[in-house]
């Protein structure tokens, strides 16, 4: 019986704008996702008979079809019929030490390592582009968890164009354990209120796409300069998150007090993360939040940015 075990990180969202919406229900976006070190261990092995099960160690995390990384298993077993059968069943097993419902792709990043590793298991050879065309169909982070590292992401999230590597900084992340946004929600709410500004040709869309390709933005990631990539941290999403759970905002506007290079949600939240220079700092700014708001619910994670995207770590 075969086993891999991957690593597969989370990643953050240095840059978000909404431009329009598309006749797909999604919205078309301009973005720049960024891995990090923070990651799920993820064992996928050979079972010997004709099912999958999915086991995980975290309570709130479903076991089913709405779990990507179970939804990612039945994609391959309906494309590949004859693999599954002649190779057989899995057993996944995903030790979460991603947030869940966090805004940091956790269940996107478990679905690619499922299509990673059931490639390899299976022998399918399937290249990376084409991995991340099946992960399309599991969700819009998941093509860009495929690979990893720092990219450009455009369409629904699914076209990606890989950047300078950011690997330099480290990063504070805060969340609310307790609490949970509605990704739909936050596009839905975001579309009624600010629906009119929405560009929806397509000479506008890909304007804006080579505008973020040339702007400061980019600019300062292929200089590694952490100042201005803080300072030009957005995420559309915040103006309807933020209104809507003051926690959010007051947690992000106490991580911005306490320092660092610039203070951001990241997708639809309610993470909230500040960059830094070093690892000292990112610590000084978690205990100086820790200290303001004296809340058991609220948990901190340090981490670092990160070139990697999924890895094997072993294979047996
Ligand atoms: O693709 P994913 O399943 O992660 O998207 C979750 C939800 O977020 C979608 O059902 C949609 O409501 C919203 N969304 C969107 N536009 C995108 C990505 C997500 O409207 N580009």
């Amino acid at each position: 019986m075969r086993t891999y075990q991957l690593i597969a990180p989370a990643k953050i969202n240095l840059y978000l704008e909404i431009i329009g919406d598309r006749p797909d229900g999604y919205h078309e976006l301009v973005m720049i996702l960024q891995s990090i070190i923070l990651s799920d261990r993820i064992e996928i092995r050979s079972n010997g008979t004709q099912a999958i099960n999915l086991h995980c160690n975290h309570p709130l995390v479903p076991l089913d079809q709405t779990n990507i990384a179970y939804h990612a298993a039945q994609l391959m077993v309906d494309q590949f019929p004859e693999r599954f059968a002649n190779y057989g069943g899995v057993d996944i097993t995903i030790d979460k030490q991603i947030p869940v419902a966090a805004g940091l792709a956790g269940g996107s990043t478990d679905g690619a390592a499922v299509l990673l590793g059931l490639n390899l298991l299976w022998e399918l050879g399937l290249t990376i582009p084409q991995l991340q065309q099946l992960g399309e169909k599991l969700g819009s982070d998941v093509p860009f968890c495929v690979r990893g590292g720092t990219a450009i992401a455009t369409g629904r999230g699914e076209k990606l164009d890989p950047i300078q590597d950011l690997d330099n900084l480290w990063v504070v992340l805060a969340k609310y354990n307790n609490l949970a946004v509605s990704t739909p929600w936050a596009y839905q709410t975001y579309k009624q209120q600010f629906g009119h500004t929405y560009i929806n040709d397509i000479a506008g869309i890909q304007s804006r796409t080579s505008q973020l390709h040339s702007g400061s933005f980019v600019q300062a990631i292929s200089d590694k300069d952490g100042k201005k990539i803080g300072e030009l941290l957005q995420n559309d999403l915040e103006k309807v998150v933020l209104p809507e759970y003051p926690q959010v905002a007051q947690l992000k506007e106490v991580l911005k007090q306490a320092g660092g290079l610039g203070t951001m949600m990241s997708g639809s939240g309610p993470t909230v993360f500040t960059l830094c220079q070093s690892q000292t700092e990112a610590e000084t700014i978690k205990k100086t939040a820790r200290q303001k708001i004296e809340d058991p619910s609220l948990e901190f994670w340090v981490t670092q940015l990160s070139s990697s995207g999924i890895s094997i770590i072993s294979e047996q």
